[in-house]
């Protein structure tokens, strides 16, 4: 028997079949028991947190890596290797040499962390060869890339997930499952963001790609040409859930203004020599972009993108509803404590604490994994979020951040450019569903 035939119609038969959308999420299944192939492309910073979370899952294993450049091959080569005891054949030769990983047969799904512009046609392309694709979060380059993932899925049927760690968190699915049980009321507006001072990273570069330290990277060269919300997904991702975002509801439009831009220049001036080559780059990026959307069922999200100057760190994450409010920031100093307000309940006019309500709206993923979660990147949502990808693969099931999903979240970053550009004006969010999102039904959290 031909194994890439075979491995192929094991998935496209099990997702068209239909098995999919309908009972007990994937992650609370437990079924590890068939041994899950994956490849990966893009091993830089990201690349290799993620594999070493991935290593942990039981009865998962890396066959394939793909990397252009030579020493981040080589090296997430050895780490698979010790891990596993078993090296796994590497690609990387040329910028294509992706495609190559994706001939093989022995594939079930395919991880890609690498730079933003490469998310969409890696993914298309994996799903193409027939292989589930986990991406991780960036900005779309255009509306038509987001379409071109949409029609892929509808070709294929092959599943593709939109690696939104952020939908993971703790409080966020807490959150999430207190929204679902109307303790809000019925939800009005929210706000989301990514607040996070990136200015020596954006200027100067990470240095865990193809460039050192110094040179910029592809972060560098988005925030140097581009002017718009370029990292919407994880603020918006989470509430999105919230809002049933394709699942009965949709965003209708939206409109972005965009600061000067001054961050970068002034830290560049504060902190790099006279004649250093990046100290006088002209950045197009406005150090903080705000982006209204409107949803069709009436609610409004501000949605705020702020890399450029001094912050601590925040999301910005507030509910608001006709039976109270939850929010990140307020009294609280940290990103990972919240305060809430429920009419009727808190005291009167008084933010309330959110730890007792964390524990008491505990969603049961977190219920079910908090000591393996807890033990991995970003407070746990790494593992949960690879769990819940294999676990898709193995039961032929969708994915809980599908390509519609994808498409949508990652258009905020081209459809507010245009709305930069064209002096705020309102843009029409497109209907990447084309209608079936008056009937779908909630896909991300279940249970
Ligand atoms: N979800 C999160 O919390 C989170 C955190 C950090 C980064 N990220 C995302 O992860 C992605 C990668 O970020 P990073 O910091 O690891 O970047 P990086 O520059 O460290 O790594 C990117 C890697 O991709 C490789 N690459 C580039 N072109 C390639 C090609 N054609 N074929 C194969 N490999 C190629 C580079 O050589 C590099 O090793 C970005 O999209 C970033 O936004 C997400």
């Amino acid at each position: 028997m031909n194994t890439k035939i075979a491995r192929r119609d094991f998935i496209k038969s099990g997702v068209a079949a239909g098995i999919s959308l309908s009972g007990t999420p994937a992650i609370l299944q437990g079924k590890d028991d068939r041994e899950i192939k994956l490849g990966f492309i893009g091993i830089g910073g990201r690349g290799t947190g993620m594999l070493k979370t991935t290593m942990r899952l039981p009865n998962v294993s890396v066959t394939a890596v793909c990397d252009t450049f030579p020493k981040n091959l080589r090296a997430a080569q050895a780490l698979v290797e010790k891990t596993q005891g078993l090296k796994p054949e590497s690609y990387g030769d040329h910028e294509l040499s992706y495609l190559d990983l994706l001939e093989r047969d022995d594939l079930d799904g395919i991880v890609i962390c690498t730079p933003w512009e490469l998310h969409l046609p890696m993914t298309i392309a994996a799903m193409k060869a027939g292989k589930y694709a986990a991406t991780e979060v960036g900005p779309a380059s255009s509306v038509n890339e987001c379409r071109e993932l949409i029609n892929t899925y509808e070709e294929t049927r092959v599943p593709c997930m939109l690696l939104e760690n952020y939908c993971y968190f703790r409080y966020n699915m807490a959150v999430l499952k207190m929204v679902r049980q109307g303790l809000f009321g019925e939800i009005i507006h929210c706000t989301c963001g990514y607040g996070h001072d990136l200015r020596e990273r954006i200027v100067l570069g990470k240095g865990t790609g193809p460039t050192s330290k110094g040179e910029g990277d592809y972060r560098s060269t988005h925030n140097e040409y581009r002017n718009g919300d370029l990292y919407p997904t994880h603020g918006f991702g989470p509430i999105a859930q919230c809002l049933n975002i394709q699942r009965g509801n949709r965003i209708q439009q939206l409109t972005s203004t965009a600061s000067k831009s001054r961050g970068l220049r002034q830290w560049s001036k504060d902190n790099l020599k006279a004649d250093h080559k990046r100290r006088n780059i002209r950045w197009n990026q406005g150090d903080v972009v705000t982006t209204t959307l409107k949803c069709f069922n009436g609610e409004t999200v501000v949605l705020t993108f702020d890399t450029r100057l001094p912050r601590p760190m925040s999301f910005m994450y507030q509910v608001q509803g006709t039976h109270g409010i939850w929010m990140q920031d307020g009294d609280s100093s940290s990103r990972n404590k919240s305060v809430i307000y429920l009419d009727g309940k808190s005291p009167h006019h008084q933010w309330e604490s959110f730890d007792s309500y964390q524990e008491k709206y505990e969603h049961p993923v977190w219920k079910s994994y908090l000591d393996e979660a807890e033990a991995s990147g970003h407070g746990g949502t790494d593992f949960l979020e690879m769990r819940e990808f294999v676990s898709c693969i193995r039961d032929k099931k969708t994915t809980p951040i599908d390509a519609y999903d994808a498409a949508a979240w990652m258009a905020i970053a081209p459809l507010s450019e245009l709305s930069i550009a064209t002096g705020s004006a309102p843009v029409a969010f497109p209907d990447f569903t084309n209608g079936a999102w008056m009937t779908n039904k909630p896909i991300f959290g279940l249970g």
